[in-house]
């Protein structure tokens, strides 16, 4: 079996093999400059390793993996256009460094490469993996949706934030996951029990990137600090904050949510300081911890010796730092 770190070199070597070269080069250009940018890659990371627990030549699902991670780079240049961002794996984003037009278009022409990646999947459950594209990609829309509606509202639940988060994020963590366990011969319980692994991991995953929006150091999170407060995105420390808050601190939140002045900055600290001040910071690693664990459970239930399910169980431990 391959470690995540071996796993990923082959698989970049794989994607840098490709080729994204045609007229007009404004299409192209954004396409190779987001996908030259590295990134994680913890999708094909998690669909590759899965597979790699039931079937040993990992370059078979090479297409499919390529796909799932194309599509999240195609989500990522329509996100920093939806949530104004100008900085991504630590460089300018596509709008940026381009224009909109170049972000909405070169995206589209990701969308377009994903399925051509996928529609390369071999073997019996190709229709299979098609059908989980095609409904793990409709609950990514419906989850960014949800993103940006609650941004405008004030009574968003820690439930419904969940269930956003779970869509946006998780589902395609999931499916990774669950494509890579159908591909490599598993059993239906053990292809659903990935499932459910990966939805896991992607909430804590999205709980920690909410996390680092607001905690993480820019140079390494790659990303500007702060993003989340400026759009008024209602994440679980909001949320959390808002309820724990006295009348004084719930008037702060409520003046910095209409700000329009030009300090950005002062908006960021003023309602940082109101986290601190609640302490949602300990009940946001809190929560990443216990659905971490969810998954560890998930993952043991899985009928593997456990010595084939050690590497993805450290992976997922490493990336939200957990110790094992
Ligand atoms: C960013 O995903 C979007 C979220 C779901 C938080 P990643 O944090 O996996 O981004 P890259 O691909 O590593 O840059
Ligand atoms: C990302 O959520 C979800 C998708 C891109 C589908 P975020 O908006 O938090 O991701 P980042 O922080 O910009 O990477
Ligand atoms: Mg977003
Ligand atoms: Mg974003
Ligand atoms: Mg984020």
């Amino acid at each position: 079996m391959k470690s995540a770190s071996q796993i990923q070199e082959l698989f970049e070597e794989y994607l840098r093999s490709l080729d994204y070269s045609h007229e007009p080069d404004e299409l192209y250009a954004p396409i190779r400059y987001v996908l030259s940018l590295g990134g994680k890659r913890i999708r094909p990371t998690f669909l590759i390793m899965a597979y790699n627990m039931y079937a040993d030549d990992i370059e078979s699902v090479f297409t499919t993996a390529a796909g799932m991670e194309i599509f999240h780079n195609f989500t990522l240049l329509h996100d920093d256009l939806m949530d104004k961002a100008d900085m991504r794996r630590g460089k300018a984003t596509v709008h940026k460094k381009w224009n909109e037009n170049a972000a909405i278009l070169s995206g589209d022409g990701m969308l377009v490469l994903a399925y051509r990646y996928l529609a390369l999947t071999k073997g019996p459950g190709f229709e299979k993996i098609l059908d989980l594209a095609n409904e793990t990609f409709t609950g990514i829309m419906e989850g960014q949706q949800y993103d940006m509606e609650f941004e405008t509202r004030d009574d968003v639940t820690e439930q419904e934030y969940i269930e956003m988060i779970r869509l946006k994020t998780s589902v395609l963590i999931a499916a990774c996951a669950q494509m890579g366990a159908m591909a490599g011969g598993a059993s239906e319980s053990d292809s659903r029990l990935l499932y459910d692994f990966g939805e896991k991991i992607g909430l804590a995953f999205q709980l920690q990137d909410d996390l680092l929006d607001v905690y993480g150091d820019a140079a390494v999170f790659g990303k500007k600090i702060g993003g989340d407060i400026l759009c008024n995105k209602k994440t679980y420390l909001y949320i959390n904050a808002y309820r724990l808050a006295d009348s004084r601190q719930r008037r702060e939140l409520d003046r910095w949510a209409v700000y329009g002045g030009n300090d950005p900055d002062s908006k960021i600290a003023g309602v940082r300081a109101i986290y601190d001040a609640v302490g949602v910071k300990a009940l946001s690693e809190k929560l990443i911890g216990s659905y971490f664990d969810e998954a560890m459970g998930l993952l043991d239930n899985v009928s593997l010796p456990a010595g084939r399910k050690s590497l993805l169980r450290e992976y997922a431990g490493s990336l939200l730092n957990r110790v094992l």
